[in-house]
């Protein structure tokens, strides 16, 4: 149950956009999911801790996504895999200082929020997932993604 008392006309008119959308479940941050009161998709084991070297990256299929999982600063992050110039694997860049570096053209994103670092007023960034580790998994929450077109 959405509380739109709290919400601001803004925000009102994000959410229904939101409903609508097709691409919703791909600009979700999980600040809307908790904002909103979505419910979380479920978490999926990807990987153990150990199969992530600290300071870099892997790419995993999740959901019908390929996504980025990073282990910076004793952290994981997830982000997705494909950047948004012309889809180089970020997971395949170097990362450095909490910063992942496209390897294609060096465009620059924050691992932990997706961040445009090369610009971070743009409205351009990487979208993050729930990371959660238990024992030694780690698990990505990505809502699967819809196939059928909205009516
Ligand atoms: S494909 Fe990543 S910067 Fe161009």
């Amino acid at each position: 149950m959405i509380q739109t008392s709290i919400l601001s006309r803004f925000d009102t008119f994000r959410l229904a956009v939101l409903r609508r959308s097709r691409i919703r479940d791909s600009i979700l941050s999980r600040h809307d999911y908790q904002r909103f009161k979505i419910p979380m998709p479920d978490f999926i084991n990807v990987a153990k801790t150990g199969d992530i070297p600290p300071g870099e990256g892997r790419t995993y299929p999740v959901e019908g996504r390929m996504i980025a999982i990073f282990f910076v600063d004793g952290e994981y992050f997830a982000i997705d895999d494909a950047c948004p110039h012309m889809g180089a694997s970020l997971a395949a860049g170097w990362v450095d200082d909490g910063a992942v570096t496209c390897p294609w053209h060096a465009w620059r994103f924050c691992v932990k929020d997706g961040t445009w670092l090369d610009n971070p007023k743009s409205n351009l960034k990487t979208d993050t997932y729930p990371i959660r580790i238990e024992g030694d998994d780690i698990a990505v929450a990505v809502k699967k993604q819809d196939s059928t077109p909205d009516t």
